[in-house]
């Protein structure tokens, strides 16, 4: 048996929008954007959604905004355990990027690890957990948060998608929803939304007649294709059974591995719900490398995560010793992220379980 990390869930229905898009709009610039915009601002409880073609481009948009808003001469502050692109894509705006610590439970960023050299910050909810918002916000800088994985997932019984000034999402083809590639801003702030419209559109100037060719900032092009919105579209309306599914996944996996030795997972209290984009395992860091060859050998189709300030492109160039990141270290240092999709059957969850345990 070959159970997938990931499986995107396209169905007929899908397919049949992307058909129509590309009929009657040649997939792009059609109705299907405004439509997709409306509908996920509805979905995430935030005021205004903006459409990218991909979650980085979301996040290079979400910056520039703030480059614009606050200037370049700030520290940006990113935590280490999180995907290359939240790093990479600050980098890309910033030269002033700090690389943050992780709580040891939730493997998420907390006040404590943020010192008031950081300006600004770029949180990231990582693997669907949300960051605690409240803690985060109370130290009362702008607050980018690289929701890319959490979408669906709640904090304080909210929605992700209107805590912070900036959330910015992906519809990466692993993520819970997907058009293959694609990506959405989201803010309640008229001025952040008005100026990403400009900075995702070439920096289109705002007051441009229809004809004109006006550009009053430094934009680039990260539209979204209208086949993109039409198949988002579709997905959009599964989102909540596929948090459910995933969570039912998620219930399961702790269940069993709750009492075997040498397991730890993510934790977190009720006051989340994650819509677990992974589910992540700890385990000895000794062994982690040959458990999941073994893993995978036997088709369980496993994935590690490596911090930030590990990577080659970044331990370089950054002056803080691993000791700072203890927690960031342990954890890449001994995770291992379990398959967990859409559609994974039980019988697949079972043979995740029963091969993880006996090769442990
Ligand atoms: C935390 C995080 N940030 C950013 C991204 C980038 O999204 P995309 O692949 O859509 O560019 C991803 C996913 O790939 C991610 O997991």
């Amino acid at each position: 048996m070959i159970v997938e990390w990931s499986k995107p869930d396209i169905t007929q229905e899908e397919i049949n929008a992307g058909i129509i898009s590309l009929k009657t709009h040649i997939g792009a610039n059609g109705p299907n954007i405004e439509l997709l915009e409306k509908e996920f601002a509805e979905k995430v409880n935030s005021k205004y959604a903006i459409a990218v073609n991909n979650g980085t481009t979301a996040l290079m948009t979400a910056l520039m905004c703030f480059r614009e808003l606050y200037g370049p001469d700030k520290t940006i502050g990113v935590p280490s355990f999180t995907f290359i692109a939240s790093a990479n894509s600050a980098k890309t705006f910033y030269d002033n990027v700090e690389l943050l610590e992780c709580d040891k439970n939730t493997w998420n960023i907390k006040s404590e690890y943020i010192k008031n050299n950081i300006d600004l910050l770029m949180s990231v909810d990582v693997g669907g957990l949300s960051c605690d918002y409240d803690d985060l916000k109370s130290l009362n800088i702008p607050i980018i948060s690289d929701s890319a994985e959490s979408m669906g997932s709640t904090y304080k019984n909210e929605v992700i998608g209107s805590q912070c000034d900036i959330h910015c999402f992906s519809l990466h083809t692993a993520k819970i929803i997907t058009a293959g590639e694609g990506g959405m801003i989201t803010t309640n702030d008229s001025n952040i939304m008005q100026l990403c419209k400009s900075l995702m559109n070439h920096g289109y100037s705002r007051d441009k007649k229809s004809y004109e060719y006006k550009h009053d900032t430094m934009g680039l092009n990260f539209r979204m294709s209208d086949i993109q919105a039409a198949i988002a579209r579709v997905q959009l309306k599964k989102l909540d059974s596929y948090v459910e599914h995933r969570n039912k996944v998620a219930n399961t996996y702790k269940e069993e591995f709750k009492n075997v030795e040498g397991i730890s997972v993510q934790e977190f209290s009720d006051e989340y719900k994650s819509n677990y984009f992974f589910f992540g395992i700890l385990v000895d860091e000794n062994k982690r490398d040959s458990l999941v060859n073994k893993l995978i050998e036997k088709g369980v189709m496993v994935k590690t995560w490596t911090s930030v300030h590990a990577q080659p492109l970044w331990n370089y160039q950054f002056t803080k010793t691993p000791d700072y990141f203890t927690n960031a270290e342990k954890i890449s240092n001994s995770v291992i992220l379990l398959p967990i999709h859409n559609t994974i059957s039980e019988d697949e969850v079972d043979y995740v379980i029963k091969n993880v345990k006996e090769l442990l």
